[in-house]
């Protein structure tokens, strides 16, 4: 499973992309606007950061407009992939950007059924949101398996990505899925370090070799 990071901040990404373990960034408009920064210009100052794809997402609901607005993004830098609301018109610009060779990550999927349909309409990646699943009442980790279910089944090329992700406790679920990638807040990235065990052990390796060091 790959790892990506779910954010526009570019002090998160340079720092997760400093210990090299992430493959891949995704943002969305609210989290464009949380920088309160010129989209284009933190898109292109990502693709300097992390060498992988990196999604962006258009804020049209027709067809033909998406497509605009994904050529214009798609040409800052060939990492870029168009994130693309789970709507008709939405698999409608899907299929075109597929056509064009434009990468697309199907986004705000909520069920099996949608994923599918994002996979037939030839979506690079799904993108399935398990924590807004979880707000609701849903057991998002269950919609989830569902989909990887299906899309081994059927030998469907779309990867799935699990985002939404709030906590590590949801990256272990949905790695033992067999989920293609899960794109994490930089906060969840640096829990999944962390372990009491570990904290305390390297605290008596310490404090052993303080006794030994100068002998
Ligand atoms: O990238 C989109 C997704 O991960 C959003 O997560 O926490 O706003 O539900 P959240």
């Amino acid at each position: 499973m790959r790892i990506f990071l779910d954010t526009a901040n570019i002090e998160e990404i340079k720092k997760a992309s400093e210990l090299g373990i992430i493959s891949g960034v995704t943002t969305n408009p609210s989290l464009i606007a949380k920088e309160g920064r010129n989209f284009e210009e933190i898109v292109r100052e990502i693709t300097t950061l992390v060498d992988g794809p990196i999604s962006a997402e258009v804020i049209s609901t027709e067809a033909g407009e998406m497509v605009r607005e994904a050529e214009k993004l798609a040409a800052i830098h060939p990492n870029i992939t168009i994130k693309i609301p789970m709507l008709p018109e939405g698999l409608k610009a899907v299929r075109t950007l597929r056509e064009k060779g434009i990468k697309t990550n199907v986004t705000l999927i909520f069920s099996a059924n949608q994923a599918l349909l994002a996979a037939l309409a030839g979506a690079t990646y799904a993108s399935f949101f398990l924590g807004r699943l979880d707000d609701v009442g849903h057991e998002g980790v269950e919609e989830v398996a569902a989909a990887v279910q299906i899309f081994a089944q059927y030998g469907l090329e779309t990867e799935i990505i699990a985002a939404s992700i709030r906590h590590p406790l949801h990256v272990t679920q949905v790695a033992r899925l067999g989920v293609d990638i899960a794109t994490v807040p930089y906060q969840v990235l640096m829990q999944m370090f962390r372990h009491p065990l570990t904290d305390a052990g390297i605290q008596k390796f310490l404090a052993d070799w303080e006794r030994v060091k100068d002998k």
